[in-house]
């Protein structure tokens, strides 16, 4: 049995920062395990959301073996909770680390977030106070799980819809600073920067260049639907040229990272997603090649 890619060690490595680099990739999602399984379709990796998998047997169990036997993949969480006041969860913890022997992923991501409070789980990704209290909150938590976990891991920027009065940087630092203290690395969802931009009246680009490059891992791409004044982050629709033009931006100013394309409902036909994959790839080689020779295509 070939099992590719095991670890991040075995991916390309980009020189200029040893960031790895696993190419393009989708959300691997029920609706298309038969496809990929039977098409054997031009995805570099597949995302996996780690919560659909701690189960101890039956269908995703057996879909997610079959398909790691042809495919890197990345474990993707969305109830770590990393920003709460409650302690951190040992049982979740312990489901992780146990998927994540199962999978050997090259990475595994959470969002900087919390979820619950009081025990309660709000199955909501919530925002932060962007303040030093939070910061030093987060970043000890990230280092225990890391320390747990036995790896580094990646947190992604939320899109968000209110702020607090009592915070005292812009996201951008909030997220290099927990990054940076906590020594992980950053999953950045171009939409969520686009919708949260929007939401808050502040310069995607000047997120873009707050972020360590170092630190940019992954990328998600996704859509959004206007509601009155606001961009709600709903992932039921393609990709839309305002996010892409921000892709372009972003991959201009980080260099080559994994991307994918997370789609989370009213879920298309796979190949309208390998449409948008290729769109990716063909949009980061362009963004990725020497100004000049951009200009000399015009
Ligand atoms: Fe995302």
């Amino acid at each position: 049995m070939t099992i590719p890619l095991r670890s991040s060690e075995d991916a390309k490595i980009d020189g200029s920062d040893q960031r790895p680099i696993l190419g393009f990739g989708l959300g691997l999602r029920p609706e298309h395990y038969l496809e990929v399984l039977e098409g054997r379709p031009a995805v570099d990796w597949f995302e996996i959301i780690s919560e659909n998998y701690f189960v101890d047997g039956g269908k995703p169990l057996h879909y997610l073996d079959r398909i790691r036997e042809h495919y890197p993949m990345v474990m993707h969480g969305v109830s770590l909770s990393i920003g709460s006041s409650d302690p951190l969860d040992p049982e979740y913890l312990a489901g992780l680390k146990r998927l994540a022997g199962r999978v050997e992923p090259a990475w595994v991501s959470d969002h900087l977030c919390w979820t619950g409070v009081g025990g309660r789980n709000l199955h909501d990704l919530l925002p932060l106070p962007y303040t030093e209290e939070a910061i030093a909150h987060v970043a000890e938590r990230v280092c225990r799980v890391q320390d747990y976990l036995g790896r580094q891991i990646l947190l992604e920027n939320v899109s968000s819809y209110v702020t607090y009065t009592d915070s005292r940087v812009p996201e951008w630092e909030f997220l290099s600073a927990v990054a940076q203290r906590s020594d992980c690395r950053i999953l950045l969802d171009v939409n969520n920067v686009y919708v949260s931009a929007h939401n808050h009246e502040f310069d995607p680009l000047a997120y873009l260049d707050g972020v360590p490059r170092e630190r940019v891992w992954q990328i998600h791409l996704a859509g959004h639907s206007h509601n009155g004044p606001l961009i709600i982050d709903t992932h039921d629709h393609p990709v839309p040229d305002p996010v892409w033009e921000l892709y372009v931006e972003a991959i201009a100013r980080l260099g080559p990272v994994s991307t994918m394309i997370e789609r989370d409902d009213d879920i298309p036909p796979l190949d309208v997603l390998l449409g948008e994959l290729a769109r990716a790839r063909s949009l980061a080689a362009s963004a990725c090649r020497p100004a000049k020779s951009r200009v000399s295509e015009a």
